[in-house]
């Protein structure tokens, strides 16, 4: 299997900069709670806390699919946030919505637990690809329908560490 250079490592870190910036301003003065969405979001979440200019605290949440998900959609949660969000200002980081189950799913959940407001930062959105209606406030890349690795994103738990994203071929 051969993986193709797609978004190479300058304009991601191009990108995440941009993105960490607007963040920062949109966010100064709050008390903002980066849930990380493992284990895809990880190296996207820590580059983008670390170009910001804000305090942030740091969550990481874990889900999958039931197997067979493509046709029912159910996602399981594998590990939970460790302190409360009620009253925070909680920023979702992921790294790629497709059909938006997953953080159709957390956005519910995380809600449920009240916090003042919850906004979403993904690095990649395949936008076509959507199943559920679920926007991002604040995106990286819109993709057109291709499956893609590396900056944390994986093809059976493999590539995730490729400092830019490739497709396979
Ligand atoms: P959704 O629930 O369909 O939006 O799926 C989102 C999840 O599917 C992501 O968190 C990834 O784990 C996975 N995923 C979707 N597309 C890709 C891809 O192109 N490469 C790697 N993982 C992907
Ligand atoms: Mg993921």
């Amino acid at each position: 299997m051969e993986v193709k250079k797609y978004i190479d490592e300058e304009e991601i870190k191009r990108k995440v900069k941009e993105l960490a910036e607007k963040i920062s301003n949109d966010y100064r003065g709050k008390e903002v709670v980066l849930i990380c969405v493992l284990k895809g979001a990880s190296v996207f979440a820590v580059e983008l806390a670390l170009n910001m200019s804000i305090n942030v605290r740091f969550e990481f949440i874990e889900v999958s699919s039931y197997s067979g998900t493509m046709s029912t959609g159910k996602i399981k949660l594998n590990k939970d946030i460790s302190s409360s969000i009620e009253g925070k200002d909680v920023l979702v980081v992921e790294d790629i919505i497709d059909t938006g189950r997953t953080l159709s799913y957390l956005k519910d959940y995380l809600l449920s637990k009240g916090p003042n407001s919850l906004k979403i930062c993904t690095l990649i959105d395949k936008k076509e690809r959507r199943v559920v209606e679920l926007d991002a406030q604040y995106t990286g890349f819109v993709i057109e329908d291709k499956f893609i690795v590396g900056y944390g994103l994986d093809y059976n738990e493999d590539y995730r560490n490729l400092n830019y994203i490739g497709v396979i071929e």
